[in-house]
């Protein structure tokens, strides 16, 4: 345990690479002579979360050797373990123009700096390994996929000096930085944090494996992703009312909160849950969620992929303790949630609804079961649905 009884960050130490008020002024007119590099969505938020620590140890998009270790092996250059390459890549032209050495600014699409970046690696981005490596497939049908597909063919690496991680940012108090949740914890006494991921709307399966997971843990931070996800994922703004009207009717207070996380969805299935955990280790987590088909997409993981790639990992290595959920329904016999473990109810004893029923459902109007769905979600879901 580190400072406080918390978890101490992966790597030991929390990263900070935002500036002080003085040099962010003086920077940002530096800035705005040196060559411009526009960050995708997905960048923009990996610098932010870069910029607050939630990476760390990682203090730069990756280097080389960086990038290789983690697409090879899920380790970086120095051994600690990491699953997902975090890149900056431009396109060869653009890299061209940029002599080692020399400082860029990285910029949001409104062309306002984000940070400056000292461009000390320029390397080959390896597109079809990191595809196959991370997402296990080439399809440019895979959202993770086409993302990195649209990305630039050069890589950049070097020191950063963050300027601010977001301009505007959205969810004000919600958008809590590492050291704010640490601070958070420790305030409220627990020890223990389990961290609960998600991007959808919390249903009746994840309320209960959540409140499962606070009978053996002190606290509980429900931390929805809330960064670029695909077309056709609910809204954040929506899905944060969801949470609140949630939280606020259905969970104690005093052991769960509420927090965002400004990450983008990669959609890497169990590549992107040990990066998932490592990245709530450093919010000072303890334990992490992950249940049936962990940050899925179509077919292209088994439903316990993501819990099984933490057995490549000797526990110290991860540090923050998955807690591993079957596919969890309400079980009519039972008359409680229940898993395959718990029950031994026949299928039609199960209230199982697929994601397009229910988006049917919920167009027409409709309330989901109750089973399913609690009602204030749903009339929250509703409601989104008319407004289109
Ligand atoms: S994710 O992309 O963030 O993983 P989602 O928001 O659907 O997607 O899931 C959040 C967490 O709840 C994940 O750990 C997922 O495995 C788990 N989960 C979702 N539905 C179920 C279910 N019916 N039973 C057990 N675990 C589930």
């Amino acid at each position: 345990m580190g400072e406080r009884g918390l978890i101490p960050p992966h790597g030991g130490e929390l990263v900070s690479l935002v500036v002080s008020d003085a040099t962010r002024r003086s920077l940002a007119q530096d800035a705005l002579k040196m060559p411009r590099v526009v960050l995708p969505e997905r960048e923009q938020c990996d610098l932010e979360l870069l910029a607050v620590g939630a990476m760390s140890p990682l203090r730069t998009f990756m280097s080389e050797p960086d990038f290789h270790g983690v697409c090879t092996d899920m380790r970086l250059a120095n051994g600690a373990a990491w699953s997902v390459p975090i890149t900056c890549s431009v396109d060869p032209a653009t890299a061209e123009r940029i002599p080692f050495g020399s400082r860029v600014a990285l910029t949001d699409e409104q062309d306002r700096t984000l940070a400056v970046m000292q461009v000390e690696e320029k390397y080959r981005h390896d597109k079809a390994l990191e595809c196959e490596a991370v997402y296990r497939t080439r399809d440019a049908a895979h959202p993770g996929v086409a993302v990195t597909m649209s990305q630039g063919d050069v890589c950049l690496s070097g020191p950063l000096h963050v300027l601010t991680p977001r301009h505007e940012p959205a969810f004000g108090s919600y958008r809590m930085t590492p050291a704010q949740t640490r601070t958070a914890f420790a305030e409220r006494g627990w020890r223990s944090v389990v961290a609960f991921q998600t991007r959808n709307p919390i249903h009746r399966a994840h309320e209960y494996i959540t409140k499962c997971a606070l009978e053996i843990c002190d606290g509980l931070m429900v931390h929805p992703l809330v960064g670029q996800t695909q077309k056709g994922d609910i809204p954040a703004d929506t899905r944060m009312r969801c949470y609140e009207a949630l939280l606020s009717n259905y969970y104690s207070a005093r052991s769960a909160m509420l927090a965002v996380w400004p990450a983008a969805m990669r959609y890497a299935g169990p590549r992107e849950a040990v990066l998932h955990a490592l990245i709530r280790k450093n919010y000072g987590c303890t334990h992490f969620i992950v249940g049936r088909d962990h940050a899925g997409v179509g077919n292209y993981y088994g439903t316990y992929d993501a819990q099984k790639i933490f057995d490549k990992f000797e526990p110290a290595e991860i540090g923050i303790t998955p807690l591993r959920f079957e596919n969890s329904f309400w079980c009519r016999k039972s008359g409680s949630m229940a898993t395959e473990k718990t029950t031994n109810s026949a299928a039609e004893d199960r209230v199982s609804l697929s994601g397009t029923a229910v988006r049917e459902m919920l167009a027409r109007g409709e309330r989901p079961p109750v089973e399913f769905t609690r009602p204030e979600i749903a009339d929250i879901l509703i409601e989104d649905m008319r407004r289109g």
